[in-house]
C-alpha cells in the first residue's frame, strides 16, 4: 500500500520531530494537537528546527520552503481521517494512547495504518482496542528526530507481515535505519538505556558525585555525546519517568524503579528543557 498522506496526534517534543521529517520527505502532513496555543508552538518547534537545518547546511533554503507548505496544523482529530498512515505521539499513558486510537479507528478508513511512537508501552494493547489489530505497529523515533538515524519498528502480536513491511518503507523514505523488536517493555534502546539514567539519578541522590561530573565522566569517559542528566534533561525527565513506571509495572524488576528524586521533581515540574528548569537551568526558547 503506497503511503501519501500522513497524520500525526500530538506535536510536543517528538510529534513536531516526526512531523518535520515526513514533511522534509515530501509527504502531505497534517498534525493534531489539543489546543491553538500548543499547536502554535509545536508549528513554530518545526519551523525553528527547519532555520537551524539551513543554518547547519542540512537543508536548501527552497526544501525549508517545500516542507512547510507540506503541514498542516489542526485541533480536530476528524482532520486525520484520509491519512493512508497515522503516527501517535501523545504522552506515555496508556489510557490516552487507547482514547486516541479508539477514536481514530472511528475516523478512518480500514486501509489506514495506526503506528504509535511509544517508547514503552504495549502495542498489543492499544491495538486491542481498533477493529484493524493487524494494522497497527510501533514506530519508535529518537530525539531529536530530525539528527537520530534510528527508528524501532514494534510488531505486536496481532501485526500483519503487510503492516511491518509499510512501515519499515515509510521509516526508510524518511533517511531512517530500521530495527525490529517484538512487543517488549522499552524495546531495545529504552530496555538498554532507561537503567542506566536511573542509575545516574540514583548516583546523585547518594552524592556519589556532582551532577556535573556524573556527566563529564559518561561524556569524556566513554565518548557519549551527552552525560546522563543532560540526556535526562534533553528527553524529558517527566517523559522518562512515566517510561520507567511503565517499565517497573512489567518487570516488577527494581533496576526500572524510578528514584524519589526523579518523582519529586516530575510533581515540582522541573522536567528538564522543556520546562525550563531540570537539573540544570535553561532558556525557554526550545
Ligand atoms: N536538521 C538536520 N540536521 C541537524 C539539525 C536539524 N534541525 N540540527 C542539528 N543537525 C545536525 C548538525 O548539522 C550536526 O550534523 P554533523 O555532525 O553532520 O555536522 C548534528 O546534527 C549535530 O548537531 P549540533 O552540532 O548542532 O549539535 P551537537 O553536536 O551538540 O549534538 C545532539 C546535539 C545531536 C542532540 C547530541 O548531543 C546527541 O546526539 N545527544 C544524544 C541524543 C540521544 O541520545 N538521543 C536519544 C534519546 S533517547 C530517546 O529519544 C528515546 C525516548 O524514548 C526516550
Amino acid at each position: 500500500m503506497e503511503i501519501k498522506r500522513v497524520g500525526v496526534v500530538g506535536c510536543g517534543l517528538m510529534g513536531s520531530g516526526i512531523v518535520e521529517v515526513c514533511a522534509r520527505a515530501g509527504y502531505d502532513v497534517v498534525v493534531r494537537e489539543v489546543d491553538e496555543a500548543l499547536l502554535g508552538k509545536g508549528l513554530s518547534r518545526v519551523e525553528g528546527s527547519l532555520r537551524r537545518g539551513v543554518e547547519r547546511g542540512k537543508l536548501a533554503a527552497s526544501d525549508m520552503e517545500a516542507a512547510g507548505k507540506q503541514i498542516k496544523g489542526t485541533t480536530k482529530l476528524a482532520d486525520l481521517g484520509d491519512a493512508d498512515l497515522v503516527i501517535e505521539a501523545v504522552i506515555e499513558k496508556m489510557e490516552m494512547k487507547k482514547e486516541v486510537f479508539i477514536e481514530l479507528d472511528r475516523l478512518c478508513p480500514p486501509r489506514t495504518i495506526f503506528a504509535s511512537n511509544t517508547s514503552s508501552l504495549s502495542i498489543t494493547e492499544m491495538a486491542s482496542v481498533t477493529k484493524r489489530p493487524a494494522q497497527v505497529l510501533g514506530m519508535h523515533f529518537f530525539n531529536p528526530v530530525p539528527v537520530m538515524k534510528l527508528v524501532e519498528l514494534i510488531r505486536g502480536l496481532e501485526t500483519s507481515d503487510g503492516t511491518m513491511g509499510a512501515g519499515r518503507a515509510f521509516a526508510e523514505s524518511v533517511g531512517k535505519t530500521v530495527v525490529v523488536c517484538k512487543d517488549s517493555p522499552g524495546f531495545i534502546v529504552n530496555l538498554l538505556l532507561v537503567p542506566y539514567l536511573l542509575d545516574a539519578v540514583r548516583a546523585l541522590e547518594l552524592s556519589i558525585a556532582t551532577k556535573e561530573d556524573i556527566d563529564t565522566a559518561v561524556q569524556l569517559g566513554l565518548a557519549h555525546p551527552m552525560g546522563p542528566l543532560t540526556l535526562l534533561d534533553y528527553v524529558g525527565i517527566d517523559t522518562t519517568y512515566y517510561i520507567a513506571e511503565a517499565m517497573f509495572e512489567e518487570f516488577k524488576d527494581a533496576r526500572y524503579a524510578a528514584p524519589p528524586l526523579m518523582k519529586k521533581m516530575v510533581l515540582a515540574g522541573l522536567h528538564g528543557r522543556k520546562t525550563g528548569r531540570g537539573f540544570y537551568e535553561h532558556s525557554k526558547t526550545q
